[in-house]
């Protein structure tokens, strides 16, 4: 590990903890892009696109790929069904029609934070089932499948998410998957993998996507989270359902011209970032360690990835800590009334989580009392004075967006707002 910079860049004036999606590219994965070689691949003449595409699906033992501008459009594309019925789609629907059900975790990404797109998009209502943490088991899906009767929508679909984004980082076992996948496959479900953060997983979990893969009919992976890029997802799966994506794609206005450039920042990603993943899990611990002994912290979720999540302690404001940490120079984020968020990425160094360390302790003795209405900002350690280069060779965000305010949050569930319910989103805690 090392918190020195990978190519070395302006200080950071910021340390942006909100999520692993603000991260900006460093310069070699720059100069991959500026060297592409590009194609207008609404024709499917971009080479690099395609060698993109050929690539991630051969990592995932599926047959073909397909690069898309966001995750949520890879997930809508493998939901979307029925309004591309088969008379009108050669080939049939994609996974789903509208009516049919899908049955995935009441906290899951493609539910909360993709705008109602299960709906709108595909005319599918969603059955959400209690989560461990993001996570729901073979049984849980056994018991939702609905009966053949007509009262009863079709159940059609299942969809995981690995790592679960509100469930804390939390992954599955391969052994879970198996159990879902089989029981999938025996009663004639498909199962879409919502694989924003599955690089995260594959570095903990000890399995890749060789063997993960061909247990779904169809994964989504985002490289503009943990591995860095500025743009891009791709959709995975067998030769034909990847042709009708790509007719989806089409209508929801994601085919893109020149996206090589784009592109190569993604085969960039794939070759150099996924097994420094562990660094950001590392810093992820360290950080939970630290909030694990502070007064203000009443529950905090297990750190098995790069989010930490925990549940501010009664008596003590969760604005007032979000603001502090802000006016010190660190941005970390809301998920739910009184639930904050810091998510480690390739824009945060070893330097950076020294500093934020000493910040979140330095919270703590400052009390409540004294900075809870925030009247002490300005005074106190700034986060950003040490050295603070990340390993990206970059400043964080410049934080001209800000953090989410908890007057925004309207999910009220207690504890640690991990497990069932869903809720509602803070701004901003979708990433
Ligand atoms: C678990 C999960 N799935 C899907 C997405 C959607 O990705 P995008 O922001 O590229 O649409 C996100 C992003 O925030 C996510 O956290």
């Amino acid at each position: 590990m090392t918190g020195a910079p990978e190519n070395g860049g302006p200080k950071p004036t910021l340390i942006d903890l909100r999520s692993d999606t603000v991260t900006k590219p460093g310069l070699k994965m720059l100069q991959a892009m500026m060297n592409a070689e590009v194609g207008d691949d609404v024709w499917g003449d971009d080479p690099t696109v395609n060698e993109l595409q050929d690539f991630a699906a051969r990592m995932f033992g599926m047959e073909a790929g397909l690069f898309c501008p966001s995750g949520t459009m890879t997930n809508q594309i493998a939901i979307k069904a029925s309004a591309v019925v088969e008379g009108h789609m050669r080939g049939g629907a994609v996974h789903t029609q509208p009516g049919d059900e899908l049955l995935c975790a009441d906290n899951a990404h493609i539910y909360l934070y993709e705008g109602g797109g299960i709906a709108f998009n595909s005319g599918v209502q969603p059955k959400l089932l209690p989560s461990d943490r993001g996570r729901i088991s073979a049984a849980q899906i056994a018991a939702a499948i609905n009966m053949e009767d007509s009262h009863f929508p079709v159940t059609r679909l299942v969809c995981l998410e690995n790592t679960a984004n509100k469930g804390g980082g939390a992954y599955y076992s391969l052994q879970d998957i198996r159990e879902i996948s089989s029981l999938c496959r025996e009663r004639g479900l498909k199962l879409h993998l919502d694989g924003a953060r599955v690089f995260n997983a594959f570095v903990e979990a000890g399995y890749g996507p060789a063997e993960m893969g061909p247990l779904f009919d169809s994964v989504s992976i985002c490289l503009s989270k943990g591995l860095g890029c500025p743009v891009g997802s791709l959709l995975l799966g067998p030769r034909d359902f990847i042709r009708r994506a790509h007719r989806i794609r089409k209508v929801l206005g994601g085919g893109m011209r020149q996206a090589g450039f784009l592109a190569a920042a993604g085969l960039y990603a794939l070759q150099h970032n996924v097994e420094r993943l562990r660094d950001d899990h590392a810093r992820a611990r360290r950080l939970g360690a630290v909030l694990s002994d502070l007064p203000y912290v009443s529950h905090l979720a297990p750190v098995d990835s790069n989010i930490v999540i925990f549940s501010v302690a009664p008596g003590w404001e969760a604005k007032s800590l979000v603001e502090r940490l802000k006016a010190r120079g660190v941005l970390i984020s809301t998920m739910a009334p009184g639930v904050l968020r810091l998510v480690t990425h390739l824009d945060v160094g070893d330097a950076q989580v020294d500093a934020v360390c000493g910040l979140l302790r330095w919270l703590a003795e400052e009390g409540q009392g004294q900075g809870g209405q925030g009247g002490t900002a300005g005074k106190g350690p700034g986060a950003a004075d040490g050295p603070t280069t990340a390993e990206n060779g970059h400043g964080a965000a410049d934080g001209s967006t800000l953090p989410a305010k908890e007057e925004d949050v309207v999910d009220v569930e207690p504890g640690s707002g991990l497990n069932g319910g869903g809720g509602a989103a803070a701004v901003g805690d979708s990433e």
